[in-house]
């Protein structure tokens, strides 16, 4: 067959016009719509990723979108060697959702490990026939991770996670997937795998879109660079009050003794305004004038406090989760089960439109 029509991997302002559209249908429809999302398990999450994301994917559920979500832990193996706390992780994944407010229990949530979804897996096989060696190389967030990698070796698995990736997308032929600006690439290849398909054999998935999140990007303390556990920048949602305190101690704020929200020019200190003002629901300018010339300590009281509270219900329900090993085993296990029962019913027709069922 002929792989035929470029990928077009620069589709931002594409994806940020189409976002707003969907989020008013998602909140008219809800029902019109499905949602998968995910995350690899290295670690607890932080503050960017829950502002950035996971609230997000809260407020949709609560929409009544059935909403699924994946734990990349095969994922993990593509960028490092590390896999003996995979399983910790998973854990700790699963107690920072549930704390943030993803509920399996009320609603059409459903949180399960990749690797537990053997049907899924397994439509990475077909998929990757249906894309060119070359259009795996040309992937921009691919190129940008193997230059950051510290790896000697980039294992085969880096190049090709993106089309598993695709796999956990299509296989319960989602139509939503939200994501940040990074993971557009990977939506555009999900959407070219399933059109091939559907062209090739016979339709079988829809094209999913990207919805990026209206938050812009939360920075890590440092005021510089995105917000980020292995850059030691960031406040971790589980964190204590003292711990936040520490953390917000040392981050980076400029000489100048008026506080004012100026993101251009003064990054760090609109940083501190943005995370602040997202916590106590208001705009960082208004936060801004009524810090004024109480300067950056007073800054740094005001958005200890803010993240203080706003996390206190959050963190107080994850001791408690994290305390009840059968009920977080329980909830993965549901979701895997759900998981493989869709994945059965994709992989079948995807079998019958290959022409490969038993006669
Ligand atoms: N690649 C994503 C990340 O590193 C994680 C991920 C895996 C994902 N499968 C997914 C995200 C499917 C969205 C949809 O953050």
């Amino acid at each position: 067959m002929d792989i035929t029509g470029e990928i077009n991997y620069a589709t931002f302002e594409i994806a940020q016009q189409r976002s707003k559209e969907l989020e008013k249908d998602i909140t008219a429809n809800p029902s019109k719509y499905r949602v998968l999302t995910g995350d690899r398990p290295t670690g607890n999450l932080h503050i960017g990723h829950y502002f950035g994301s996971l609230k997000n994917r809260v407020r949709i559920q609560n929409l009544g979108v059935e909403t699924y979500i994946v734990i990349a832990d095969y994922q993990v193996l593509t960028d490092r060697d590390a896999f003996d706390r995979i399983s910790e992780y998973v854990y700790a994944l699963t107690v920072d959702y549930l704390a943030c407010g993803l509920d399996p229990e009320k609603h059409k949530t459903y949180i399960f490990p990749h690797s537990h979804v053997p049907e899924l897996n397994q439509l990475l096989l077909p998929f990757l026939t249906l894309v060119s060696n070359s259009e795996l190389n040309r992937n921009p967030t691919i190129k940008e991770e193997i230059s950051a990698s510290s790896q000697n070796i980039i294992n085969a698995g880096m190049y090709v996670y993106p089309v598993h990736q695709a796999a956990d997308i299509l296989f319960c032929k989602s139509n939503i997937v939200p994501v940040g600006k990074d993971q557009l690439p990977h939506i555009e290849l999900t959407r070219t795998i399933a059109r091939r398909f559907n062209n090739k054999y016979r339709p079988v998935f829809r094209e999913p879109f990207g919805l990026l999140s209206e938050t812009p990007m939360i920075l890590g303390l440092d005021g510089s660079q995105k917000m980020s556990k292995s850059r030691n920048n960031s406040i971790a949602i589980k964190s204590t009050a003292e711990e936040t305190l520490k953390m917000v101690k040392t981050a980076k704020t400029d000489s100048e003794r008026f506080i004012t929200y100026d993101p251009e020019n003064r990054p760090e200190v609109a940083n501190l305004l943005r995370i602040s003002a997202l916590c106590l629901d208001t705009s960082p300018e208004k936060l801004a004038g009524e810090i004024g010339d109480a300067g950056a300590k007073r800054l740094k009281e005001v958005a200890t406090d803010a993240l203080n509270t706003y996390f206190a219900p959050i963190r107080e329900k994850r001791i408690q989760l994290e305390k009840d090993k059968q009920y977080i085993q329980s909830i993965l296990r549901r979701g895997i089960e759900h998981g493989r029962n869709v994945a059965e019913q994709t992989l079948a027709e995807v079998r019958e439109a290959m022409n490969m069922k038993l006669w």
